[in-house]
């Protein structure tokens, strides 16, 4: 007789990648996570005059931002910046340069910041002076990941969906050497691909 066998599609979630040490951060508590945030930004942006601006800072929270927006009720504008801070090392150089400005003028703006992580605060700092000097109306910061352990400045965002310890993480959106960034969870990277790359520097 023969054995019926029932195909089982896996999940790109069930399969794990070989880079990742451990999931810390699965896809159903990103997506609670984003709409807890969605929620405080609804209330934080309800009396806004015009209608406010969400920028995101490229490429880490480029699919927290998409998420977020869709997760949100009010209608808001959508801009982009680049910020290098970090090249190949999982350490951060400490001096953030502005990349690719914006193309819009945010003065006079209600502004909201959306960020994938805060490690050092070195760019969150270089942000939040930089949006000072433009004159903004009001400017609020989002980080989906939040290292408190790792911070070298005292500074905070104003809204944190997840605190994690100092491990170095990637996926939905983060990366390391510009990989992983598509994985739909967020996993713990394997030390041991970070340390090989940097015995060789
Ligand atoms: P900070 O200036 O040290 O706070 O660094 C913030 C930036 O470093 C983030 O926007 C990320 O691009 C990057 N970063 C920090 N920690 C991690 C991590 O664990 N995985 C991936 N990128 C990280
Ligand atoms: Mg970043």
């Amino acid at each position: 007789q023969k054995r019926k066998f029932i195909s089982v599609s896996r999940t790109r979630e069930q399969m794990m990648n070989k880079d990742i040490e451990k999931i810390c951060l699965r896809k159903k508590t990103i997506a609670a996570g984003v709409r807890r945030a969605a929620r405080w930004l609804d209330q934080q942006l309800c009396d806004c005059a015009k209608t406010p601006l969400l920028i995101a800072v490229l490429k880490g929270s480029v699919i927290f931002f998409c998420d977020l927006v869709r997760a949100m009720k009010t209608s808001v504008q959508m801009s982009f910046m680049t910020v290098s801070s970090y090249g190949n090392s999982t350490e951060s150089s400490g001096a953030p340069k502005i990349t690719t400005d914006l193309s819009v003028d945010v003065a006079g703006r209600d502004v909201v910041l959306v960020e994938d992580i805060i490690d050092s605060g070195h760019t969150l700092l270089a942000l939040k002076t930089f949006f000072e000097q433009r004159g903004v109306t009001s400017f609020r910061t989002v980080t989906l990941l939040d290292k408190p352990s790792r911070r070298k400045i005292p500074i905070n965002a104003d809204y944190s969906c997840f605190k994690i310890g100092d491990e170095f993480i990637v996926g939905y959106g983060l990366d390391y050497n510009e990989m992983h960034r598509t994985l739909p969870y967020i996993g713990i990277l394997k030390k041991d691909i970070y340390l090989s790359e940097q015995n060789k520097e």
